[in-house]
């Protein structure tokens, strides 16, 4: 994983630089401009949920530093911002009525993004779902996909002349495993057959919406999703029982959202592994020919990796696979395999480092679907960094993180992955979901007492990348 002795690499001139956030994250302004409660507040709220009890209620007061925080977007001189739209802020029930401050709010944004000369790049669900849909059943309802597809048309419709990519969902891995299955995230719900019927409703949202966008803006419109896709080693690369754990392992974290998107269809093994848990009767007729919409860039978010092997017993799947405690399982209905620990170094989030495996993961890809162009819509890492005396942040880690990946991703072009951008995870340090404000992801450092930001070293080392293309040896 070391970066020594490789040589510099030039990245094309149209390759799209860029950093990401997400609303809950950052925006803070709670109750503020008449947004309504999302599944995020009430989790956060409740106690035990998140570490030292930290919610988003304020967050990085971007609400009301968005300016500021535009023009340290354009000071680093990236061409392109990811950030998602609190769909409570804009239709503070899931259904109904549409806010009009809340509107102004990313309209204001997203126009300042265009003078800055910063291309928006949109997500329509990073996990804050309106609290009044997840009262009617949340993804476990079909009827919050329709839903979705409202508000998704509704944005269109506002701000659509003015966006670069559209990507429906964030991570619905997340939102249906952690927040159905394990119920780490909110809604906190442990119900194995809900967290399914939550993938597929995740899945028919994706295409209900990219529909919705595509007949407001016309075929031109690019639509994204962004998939968390995982990078699954087996223990013994010899052993047939811990190839098939990695089989049913990459059915439910890969395949289950890229077969329905690119597809139209689920994969015959993921339905025979989870039979006992649902027969699927939420996916009805012609939900395939929706789901399965043209995806101008494919978003992936990589981190890390994860190792498997058969487990002989009985039991849940052993939980150590980075994503938070819980007594129940995110692999639903997978009770025979058993994640190990993979080799250091690890981040303060305790994943593994492994760039090696963002090649592997976008060669992957590639074979699966040579057509398919893809973007890296999040990477990056949480060290325990710190203001030192001379009032600079000094984050070699993170530095050497974020070039080694960025040296994996041109591996994977230089081996034919059509790879036309990266956004670094995260802008911001942010309220990290579970983590609360304990792990820091950001380039640029938040104080929470002042909300003042300052550039780390990785901010700096950054902008070089992104203003000239050259990764440095
Ligand atoms: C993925 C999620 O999209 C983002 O919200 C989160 O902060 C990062 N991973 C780091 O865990």
């Amino acid at each position: 994983m070391t970066a020594a002795g490789t040589a510099a690499r030039q990245f094309p001139a149209d390759f799209v630089w860029g950093s990401a956030t997400a609303s809950y994250q950052i925006e803070g302004a709670a109750t503020e401009g008449g947004r309504g409660p999302s599944i995020w507040d009430t989790f956060s709220h409740t106690p035990g949920k998140t570490l030292n009890g930290d919610t988003g209620d304020q967050a990085d007061d971007h609400y009301h530093r968005w300016a500021e925080d535009v023009q340290h977007i354009k000071d680093l001189g990236l061409d392109a911002y990811r950030f998602s739209i609190s769909w409570s802020r804009v239709q503070p029930g899931g259904t109904g009525e549409f806010n009009p401050e809340g509107i102004a709010f990313y309209s204001a944004l997203v126009d300042g993004l265009l003078e800055a000369g910063v291309r928006p790049v949109v997500t329509l669900y990073h996990w804050d779902l309106p609290q009044e849909l997840e009262d009617e059943g949340g993804w476990a309802n079909r009827a919050t996909a329709e839903a979705f597809a409202v508000y998704a048309r509704r944005m269109a419709e506002e701000l659509g002349d003015r966006i670069d990519v559209w990507t429906t969902l964030n991570e619905p891995w997340c939102s249906a495993y952690l927040g159905y299955g394990s119920g780490v995230h909110a809604p906190g719900r442990t119900e194995p057959a809900a967290a399914l019927a939550a993938v597929h409703h995740l899945n028919l949202a994706h295409g209900l919406a990219a529909l919705a966008i595509r007949e407001v803006l016309g075929d031109a419109a690019k639509v994204s999703i962004t998939l968390n896709l995982h990078v699954i080693r087996p223990d013994d690369p010899a052993s047939a029982a811990d190839l098939d754990a990695v089989r049913k392992i990459d059915a439910l974290a890969n395949r289950a959202f890229l077969g329905p998107a690119l597809d139209g269809a689920y994969p015959d093994d993921l339905l025979a592994d989870t039979a006992h848990v649902t027969d699927w009767s939420f996916v009805l007729p012609g939900d395939g020919e929706i789901t399965r919409q043209r995806l101008d860039v494919l978003g992936v978010n990589y981190y890390s990796t994860v190792r498997v092997r058969h487990f002989e017993g009985d039991g849940e799947a052993a939980q150590n696979d980075g994503h938070g405690a819980s007594a129940a399982s995110p692999w639903i209905g997978v009770t025979d395999v058993e994640f190990l620990q993979q080799p250091g170094p690890y981040t303060a989030m305790g994943w593994n480092i492994d760039p090696a495996g963002m090649t592997e993961l976008l060669l992957t890809v590639r074979d699966a679907y040579p057509e398919q162009p893809m973007m890296i819509t999040e990477n990056g890492a949480a060290f325990y960094d710190e203001v030192s005396d001379d009032g600079r942040v000094h984050d070699p880690l993170r530095v050497s993180y974020l070039h080694d990946h960025v040296d994996a991703v041109g591996a994977a072009i230089d081996a034919g992955a059509d790879v036309r951008g990266y956004f670094a995870w995260s802008l911001l340090d942010n309220f990290e979901w579970g983590y609360g404000y304990d792990r820091r992801f950001g380039i640029v450092r938040v104080d929470y007492d002042t909300f003042e930001r300052t550039w780390k070293d990785s901010a700096f080392w950054y902008r070089t990348l992104a203003t000239t293309g050259t990764l440095p040896a």
